[in-house]
């Protein structure tokens, strides 16, 4: 088979997966991801019931175990009661000598044991869940199988911009619940922006009051007016608190950002006499940097940071605390006389270090409260506060100029961890969105080790993140197809053996996973279907072989232009259509076991010819 496209070549071998016609496997399959960093497949099964005991050694597995009992219940009626059985039990065990988020499972006819710390107990479960499948005599049915597992890094992030749009609490939860399934374990949670301060904040109740809201959204950047809807909300800080203990039940930690002294522009709107100029402002209904920042001369500026940023430090438990940094232009500094005395009184070179002063302030606000300070890499200039961890995002250099200081690094360049960019080069087949390009295998293609690096300096990189920005993400569904699959790959960058790493591997074991989170109500981009960038070119024919994506999900196509939604045969053998001097025009769409398709996918985007 001639591969006539780059994309082309990873879709080649997925293999045997796509066989499976039926909801039922009579075969459970492995197809865990991330993948795991030893797996010994063995014989046999064990076939877990309503007959199955649970057993738990300590109380801090109660949430996992119960938990898992609410998924069982759920997905497949299958309810486990307690009970100390060795034979056909399901054992969770906290071993105090296993640290970190290692974790070993083991399936065996008699049961199914999972032992290690407590994160990595509720991996083990999170591993498991990928294993159990549905028998026809309504039991599940595991492989037998001997699991050793840990991440590779111990930062493994999704953010969400909820400042450009607001997205409720359930589906915060949802968001969240998915990740950890994954077995990613940081949420940064992105609370303001221009367009919206979305967290309550006690001492200044008019930031939610005024700050929350925008009076309209682009949506498209063609349409500059915008659509004149005003919309927006905020969490209060109880709906916080709840959603912080639904997360570490998941095993996840909240980052939360509260980005200074640029993207403020809904808090200028609010108190335009924290800016240089005095206003007024309001939040903005527009994309773009903004010349409007935190005056950095006026000690108003620093008690509201001081106020705002004691009570994030009081809310969230986890030790990093965004401050943002990013994007905040100098230009008012450079003419307004208060920040000009700072410079002068401060001894500061230039507005540059006008920044860094304020990040360091921060950080040593952060430091008095017991948390440290991660920024955008734009903290860098003019001097990076100790201990601060960069988030590179504009690249890796950023990061690797950190590691090379000594401070922590967490890697999320835009050209590979951006989840707004676009996954296809066909952009009539997507939703709009910010522009750039970022398909599923680019993601996956990270390698956070780069050979600038020393292995000493490698040590300060605790991970990856996967960057979901919001302005043309106004709806739920949106979120999923941005986010998802490529959530998944920033999961496997950030936590399987780099030796493991195998994309043709990803994609067979994402035909599983694909199929589960459908299941699940993720609306996900649905993949092209394998083989679509390929042909035989044989006897003036081309003849194009499909695999499906996703498990149980059916391909319809056309061959002759007309629209696989209407017009679509059932794909069930090779495609073989004539070469003409246009190459071939095969569609299709594939349709998931919920009803829900993909967009059209057109096959062969050159002509052919023979022997090319
Ligand atoms: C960023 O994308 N401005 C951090
Ligand atoms: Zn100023």
């Amino acid at each position: 088979m001639k591969s006539i496209c780059p994309l082309g070549n990873f879709l080649l071998t997925i293999g045997l997966l796509f066989l499976a016609t039926s909801h039922l496997q009579a075969q459970p399959e492995i197809a865990i991801i991330p993948e795991p960093k030893t797996i010994e497949n063995q014989e046999g099964s064990f076939t877990l019931s309503n007959a199955t005991r649970l057993r738990v050694n300590d109380a801090a597995l109660e949430t996992t175990a119960s938990l898992l009992n609410d998924l069982l219940v759920a997905d497949y009626g299958v309810t486990l009661r307690k009970g100390a059985s060795n034979k056909n039990g399901l054992r969770l065990l906290l071993d105090p000598k296993v640290s970190g988020e290692a974790y070993t499972l083991t399936v065996d006819p008699s049961g199914i044991t999972i032992t290690g710390s407590a994160p990595g107990v509720f991996y083990g479960v999170q591993t498991l869940r990928q294993l159990i499948a549905p028998t026809e005599d309504g039991t599940l049915s595991v492989p037998c199988v001997r699991i050793e597992d840990e991440p590779r890094f111990g930062y493994r992030g999704l953010m969400l911009d909820v400042g450009r749009h607001f997205y409720p609490v359930d589906f915060i939860k949802k968001f969240i619940d998915v990740m950890a399934q994954y077995k990613l374990n940081r949420f940064h949670w992105s609370f303001t922006q221009d367009a919206g301060w979305r967290i309550e904040i006690k001492h200044y109740p008019a930031l939610t009051q005024l700050g929350a809201w925008r009076r309209s959204t682009q949506h498209e950047r063609e349409r500059p007016e915008g659509d004149g809807i005003a919309h927006g909300g905020f969490y209060t800080q109880e709906e916080i608190r709840d959603v912080i203990r639904y997360a570490a039940d998941r095993q996840v930690t909240i980052v939360p950002e509260i980005n200074m002294p640029g993207h403020t522009m809904a808090a200028l709107a609010v108190f335009p006499e924290l800016s240089c100029t005095g206003g007024p402002f309001a939040v903005q209904h527009t994309w773009g940097i903004k010349d409007e920042v935190l005056c950095l001369g006026n000690e108003e500026t620093y008690r509201f940071a001081k106020n705002v940023f004691t009570e994030i430090f009081d809310l969230f438990p986890g030790d990093l605390i965004h401050i943002g940094g990013d994007e905040a232009p100098r230009k008012r500094w450079s003419v307004c006389p208060k920040c000009q005395a700072k410079i002068k009184q401060e001894g500061l070179k230039d507005e540059h270090e006008l920044q860094s002063y304020f990040v360091h302030w921060l950080s040593d606000l952060a430091a008095a409260h017991g948390k440290h300070i991660m920024g955008w890499d734009e903290i860098l200039q003019g001097g990076l506060a100790p201990g601060a961890t960069v988030m590179s995002w504009r690249g890796e250099e950023g990061g690797i100029a950190a590691a090379r200081m000594g401070n922590p690094v967490v890697m999320a360049p835009k050209h590979f961890f951006y989840l707004d960019y676009y996954q296809s080069q066909d952009r009539t087949a997507e939703p709009y969105n910010i522009g750039g390009y970022v398909p599923l295998e680019k993601t996956y293609s990270y390698e956070p080790y780069g050979p600038q690096l020393t292995p000493e300096q490698c040590r300060f990189i605790s991970g990856v993140q996967g960057n979901i920005w919001c302005e043309y993400i106004h709806t739920n569904e949106k979120v999923w197809y941005m986010g998802y699959p490529r959530a998944l790959a920033v999961a496997e960058v950030g936590w399987s053996p780099a030796a493991k790493k195998d994309f043709d591997s990803f994609r067979s074991r994402l035909v599983n996973n694909l199929y589960r989170l459908d299941r699940e109500g993720v609306l996900y981009r649905i993949p092209e279907p394998a083989g679509l960038y390929e042909a035989e070119v044989r006897d003036g024919k081309a003849i194009i072989r499909l695999e499906s994506p996703v498990r149980n999900a059916k391909i319809y196509y056309t061959t002759d232009g007309s629209d696989p939604w209407v017009y679509g045969k059932l794909y069930t053998a090779p495609i073989e259509v004539p070469l003409g001097f246009e190459g071939v025009d095969v569609q299709c769409i594939v349709r998931l076991e919920s009803g829900r398709a993909s967009a059209v996918y057109k096959a062969i985007p050159k002509p052919l010819t023979e022997g090319q």
